[in-house]
């Protein structure tokens, strides 16, 4: 059976743009400052002098045309880009350009790939047990999880919904929910702050709008950064967009703002071989198509 907590998140109706500011005690405190970061490939500069910046409790959604570099700061985030100059703080003082990839959970940051990495032999709740074990070295080291940690498993299932399927294995998930399991295997490590890149690629419509709602419960409580292409998803469930082109802000605000922004249509076009595709209109482009964003 499904729990109350899952039947809210994926059976109400979701409220348009309902996400944002959360209600936690630092809401309204910068939780992310990247500051005049600049990272160059091979003498060809990638993120360029950027300034950016997210509070604590705020779900952003960051856009821009293929190449813009979102990628590559959500790596410079996570410590798998060192940069050239700048700094990354993080969670009232941590410069994050000088931590290890491997330091990021304990710090509270999540990240979410695009293919899922979860253990297709392992069981749903035993993925999420590993997901546990990685934050609580002790708890793999001494075997079995206390009831404490049972319960925040749990919770996690409910709020992804998959108490159902807690005893299958993961491989035998759709890839809707194999995403929503990877999404479990970081919320039970309890981040600070999540970062996906696409995370609604490859899913069907009905798959997404639940992807939508869950992104929006998790947002009320944490801060979530978002890489998305899909601009009706966007435009559907962001409150506030960054838009990003040539490794700077291009233009932040709420997506009508953002899509009207000459600029920002310009910069659109300029990715766009057919000439008359805008934000407003493009959805799920690929890397490499002559659609752009
Ligand atoms: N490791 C790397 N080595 C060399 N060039 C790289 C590397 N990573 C990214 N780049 C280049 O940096 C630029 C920005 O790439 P990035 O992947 O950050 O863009 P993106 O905004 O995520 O694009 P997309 O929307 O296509 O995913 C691109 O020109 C890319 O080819
Ligand atoms: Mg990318």
């Amino acid at each position: 059976m499904i729990g109350r907590r899952a039947r809210q998140i994926f059976q109400a109706p979701a409220s348009h743009a309902a996400n944002g500011a959360g209600s936690g005690p630092e809401t309204g405190k910068t939780i992310l400052s990247v500051e005049k970061l600049t990272i160059s490939f091979d003498g060809f500069t990638v993120l360029n002098e950027l300034d950016f910046s997210m509070k604590y409790g705020e779900m952003r959604f960051l856009i821009g045309p293929n190449g813009a570099g979102k990628t590559t700061l959500i790596d410079s985030i996570t410590g798998k880009s060192k940069p050239d100059r700048g700094r990354i703080v993080f969670d009232g003082g941590t410069d994050l350009t000088r931590q290890q990839e491997h330091r990021l959970v304990r710090l509270g940051i999540g990240r979410k790939f695009q293919t899922p990495s979860i253990f297709g032999s392992l069981t749903v709740y035993q993925n999420l047990e590993v997901a546990l074990g990685f934050r609580n070295r002790i708890t793999s080291l001494f075997g079995g999880i206390r009831s404490q940690e049972s319960d925040r498993i749990m919770a996690t299932l409910e709020e992804v919904a998959l108490v159902d399927r807690a005893s299958e294995v993961a491989g035998s998930l759709s890839h809707g929910e194999k995403q929503w399991l990877e999404i479990g295997m970081l919320l039970v490590q309890e981040p600070k702050l999540l970062l996906m890149d696409e995370p609604v690629a490859g899913m069907t419509r009905r798959e997404r709008e639940k992807t939508g709602e869950l992104l929006q419960s998790i947002g009320s409580t944490r801060s979530v950064l978002v890489v998305e292409h899909d601009m009706e998803f966007v435009r559907r469930f962001a409150q506030t967009v960054t838009v990003l082109h040539l490794g700077k802000v291009l233009s932040e605000g709420d997506m009508e703002t953002v899509q009207r922004d000459p600029e920002v249509v310009r910069a659109y076009l300029g990715h766009g071989a057919s000439g008359n595709r805008t934000v407003a209109e493009s959805s799920q482009p690929r890397r490499g198509t002559a659609a752009g964003v």
